[in-house]
């Protein structure tokens, strides 16, 4: 895949003298003596990454580390006073006024934490402001932003004013107008914050079925390091102004690079971060109706297991035996498995998160197994590996 987005060697410094503390900053003072000595505020300091394209990039820190500074530089709302910034490899650092109003209107979209909607405007109208300001006509634009609302789930609502509407509304009112436009990148910069809980992981929820549709590039800002976990491909963990740790998800939660990320880590939840393909396996024996129960029982018995799945020769799930019913059966001359076969043992889908297995898994007598959408088996859960995967600093095969 290729790389949509090139952050190299990024420097905001606010105030009047940028350039002098520029030269301080390259002679390696540190942000604070740069306030103390010059008044110039170091927002955000010699940032590197780059984002590939449809990946879910997360940019997350505490308040005050550089988040929307940074994120801001992406569309130039804020200019950097040093670094560059390649989209498509283009320096848009460098781009004229023309070359920016195109790159706003047609590449990038951003959506505020505040939902920064026009109160005076309706719904529909909302949606319809960038593609307004597009030229774009009016039968033609009102189609379009129908479109949007409807992908965020608000058809029904295009006449409402923005008051009218709950925050998360409102919210998927900012999703829609910043969809409408179809930009290749989606800037967001605390978009679900305002939200409550619930609210917010429906929210995160539809964000990512979108995002599996549109196969947008998405920049996305979060103080919530279980947000963040959640929703990025990747993560960078910003602190004053520069960043700490950037990886995935999972490479950051086993290999924290310090004391610091290490911190933000214990708060995480690890069971709404961990999903059922990182701790799954591969089952230890596998049998087929055909093999009867003698060889049930063998298989069994020689991987030390009292229950093993019956899969067809397309690895489809056709039950589970036990060791109990095997030789009750055997004693009674009887050697087919297929009267044997028991159903009652709990599924999983392979990106389910582990929280939602927690409570099956108390329950269950059996392994929970892992199918995809045509039945059949990818792996198996056993109850150890999800005690084990939650424990910190495991290694979890992730
Ligand atoms: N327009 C500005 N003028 C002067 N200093 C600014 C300006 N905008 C941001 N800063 C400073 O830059 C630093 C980074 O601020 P920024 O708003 O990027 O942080 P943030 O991570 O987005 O925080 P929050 O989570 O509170 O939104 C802070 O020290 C802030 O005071
Ligand atoms: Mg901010």
């Amino acid at each position: 895949m290729s790389e949509k987005v090139i952050v190299k060697n990024i420097i905001k410094i606010f105030g009047s003298k940028p350039k002098l503390a520029l030269k301080k900053l390259q002679a390696g003072w540190s942000k604070e003596k740069i306030l103390k000595h010059t008044g110039q505020t170091v927002g955000v300091n010699n940032i590197s990454f780059s984002v590939t394209e449809g990946e879910f990039f997360v940019i997350m820190g505490l308040s005050g580390s550089g988040k929307s500074t940074l994120i801001r530089c992406l569309n130039l709302l804020t200019k950097p006073t040093s670094g560059e910034i390649i989209v498509d490899g283009e320096n848009i650092v460098k781009y004229d006024k023309n070359q920016l109003r195109n790159f706003r209107q047609k590449k990038v979209a951003m959506v505020f934490q505040n939902f920064g909607l026009l109160t005076h405007r309706t719904v529909l109208a909302n949606v319809e402001y960038g593609l307004e300001i597009r030229n774009v006509d009016k039968e033609e634009r009102r189609k379009i932003a129908q479109a949007a609302l409807e992908s965020v789930g608000l058809k029904g609502w295009e006449n409402k004013m923005p008051n009218e509407l709950s925050g998360g509304m409102q919210q998927r009112v900012g999703l829609a107008r910043a969809l409408a436009n179809d930009p290749d990148i989606l800037l967001m910069d605390e978009p679900f914050s305002a939200l409550d809980p619930l609210i917010r992981r429906e929210m995160q929820l539809e964000l990512l079925e979108i995002q599996s549709k549109l196969k947008k590039t998405i920049i996305f800002i979060t103080h919530d390091i279980n947000e963040a976990f959640r929703l990025g491909d990747r993560v960078v963990v910003m602190k004053d102004g520069e960043i700490v740790q950037q990886g995935t998800p999972e490479e950051i939660l086993n290999h924290p690079s310090d004391g610091y990320i290490e911190d933000f880590v214990k708060s995480i939840d690890r069971t709404k971060v961990i999903q059922v393909k990182h701790i799954m396996q591969k089952p230890n024996a596998l049998i087929s109706l055909k093999d009867g129960v003698r060889m049930a029982i063998r298989e069994m018995q020689e991987n030390s297991i009292s229950s093993v799945f019956v899969v067809d020769k397309n690895r489809v799930l056709e039950g589970i035996v036990t060791i109990d019913d095997c030789v009750e059966a055997v004693k009674n001359n009887h050697f087919s498995l297929k009267e044997l076969l028991r159903h009652d043992y709990y599924q999983a889908h392979e990106d389910d998160y582990i929280e939602n297995l927690l409570e099956n898994a108390t329950k269950s007598k059996y392994p929970i197994v892992v199918l995809d959408d045509d039945q059949r088996l990818l792996g198996i859960i056993v109850r150890t590996s999800i005690l084990s995967g939650l424990l910190p600093n495991n290694n979890v095969n992730l």
